[in-house]
């Protein structure tokens, strides 16, 4: 099994412990320690030489951000909140899935930023960022072990979150994607009881890779359960087997969404990268890095070929002279030894060696002119339709070389 590109852990960067705050300080203060802290932090990875790392902590260090919980060290553990705790109507915490930390903690906040717009200033948001998420492409990510550790976490913020003030009768909903949901799934027992201090009313399931769990029963818990799927989701085709191998549990059983887990289930939408797309409009992205990612991630030329003029070995291939090679761009647009996380749409992924233009000697000759027309096209598209949004599944093309649309029908 191939062992992670997370981009999330970073051994070795120094950083201070967290900040001590009382547990009753007010949340102003509570707010200027973290905040403090993560100056210090940003500080450290400078004068170690770690600038990514020092860039990422810095942000977080600035006078809008609400810190209830921070620790640079390691990975990263957060809890940001976006709104007010104390007057909110609901509380709704965003618990992430594989690949999340302090170094990538941009995309989790984007969700974050555009759930709080979605759901206005009546609810209260939490970025929960309380434990060491797995890899993608890791063994962590396909077994429990970890998940055990988080779903402690989470329960024990859960309780801490009167403390911080939030009325014990706020309703709390948690919004846990893809592991994420084997965290929540492990964390649920017992919630909801009037006894448990935090009222958890919801657990939200999407993106779920199975639960660990066969029925939403079994998870003991007096919230409601839901689970949801966009339709284009990957962890779909993922097949959702438990098996036991050398003493460990592999996978996480049955798709929350099957109606045979017993989740109340609901539409979480096509997959259509609403945080992205808030981001490009925004403008927390160049156009131009958008572009580029754009252009990888849905390449619009899959296939060129290629005569090959002497015996080449390409990957342990012999290749003889003479053959008719196809070249898979699309292909090669997603191979995890060139992108960390190749299937996720990520606007902001700066080191982006792409093909979709070729390489070479025949590499596209309208490469300049083709990135302008992009940009340009996508740039009035998300000035001039602020409402844009689909309104049925897009249709593709058969073609095996060109990757173009048949069908696009959106609502503007
Ligand atoms: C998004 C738009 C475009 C994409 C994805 C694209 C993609 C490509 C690719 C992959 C190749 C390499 C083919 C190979 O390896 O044999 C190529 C070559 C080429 N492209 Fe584009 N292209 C685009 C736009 C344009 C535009 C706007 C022009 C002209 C105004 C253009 C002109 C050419 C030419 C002339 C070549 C051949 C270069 C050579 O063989 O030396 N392309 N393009």
């Amino acid at each position: 099994m191939v062992v992670p590109l997370s981009g999330a852990v970073r051994p070795g960067v120094p950083a201070p412990a967290p900040a001590r705050v009382a547990a009753e300080a007010p949340l102003a203060e509570r707010y200027a320690a973290h905040r403090a802290n993560a100056e210090e932090a940003a500080r450290l990875a400078h004068a170690a030489g770690a600038e990514r790392r020092a860039r990422a902590v810095r942000e977080l260090a600035a006078p809008d951000r609400h810190f209830l919980e921070f620790d640079a060290r390691g990975p990263g553990r957060t809890a940001e909140v976006l709104g007010d705790l104390h007057t909110a109507d609901r509380v709704a915490i965003l618990v992430p899935g594989s690949d999340t930390g302090i170094d990538t903690y941009p995309r989790f906040l984007r969700g974050a930023l555009a759930l709080h717009e979605r759901l206005g200033p009546r609810v209260a948001v939490i970025a929960w960022l309380g434990y060491a998420t797995p890899g993608t492409v890791s063994p962590a990510a396909l077994t429990p072990g970890r998940a055990d550790t988080a779903a402690a976490e989470l329960r024990s913020f859960l309780h801490r979150l009167t403390t911080y003030g939030v009325p014990a009768r706020t309703p709390v909903a948690l919004l846990c994607h893809s592991y994420g949901s084997v965290v929540c799934a492990r964390a649920a027992h017992g919630l909801g009881t009037p006894t448990a201090g935090t009222r958890v009313t919801d657990i939200v399931l999407y993106g779920s890779p199975g639960t660990g769990f066969d029925h939403a029963a079994e998870l003991r818990t007096r919230a409601r359960v839901w689970a949801g799927r966009g339709a284009h989701d990957w962890i779909a085709e993922v097949p959702h087997v438990r098996v036991e191998l050398f003493g460990t549990t592999l996978g996480f059983g049955p798709d929350p969404v099957t109606a045979a887990f017993g989740a109340r289930r609901f539409d979480a939408g096509d997959g259509g990268h609403p945080d992205q797309l808030a981001a490009l409009r925004s403008g927390d992205i160049p156009l131009s890095t958008a572009v580029e990612e754009l252009l990888r991630y849905d390449s619009p030329l899959h296939l060129f070929e290629r005569w090959v003029l002497e015996d080449i070995e390409v990957g342990g291939v012999r290749i003889p002279r003479g053959s008719e090679v196809a070249l898979l761009f699309g292909s090669a647009n997603r191979d995890p030894e060139a992108f960390a996380d190749p299937d996720r749409l990520d606007l902001s992924r700066t080191d982006n060696p792409h093909v979709s233009l070729g390489g070479g000697i025949h590499y596209c000759l309208g490469a300049p002119l083709a990135r302008l027309e992009l940009a340009a096209s996508y740039g009035q598209l998300v000035r001039r339709a602020p409402g844009l949004r689909l309104s049925t599944e897009p249709r593709w093309k058969d073609g095996l070389v060109i990757r173009g649309l048949r069908e696009l029908v959106v609502e503007v």
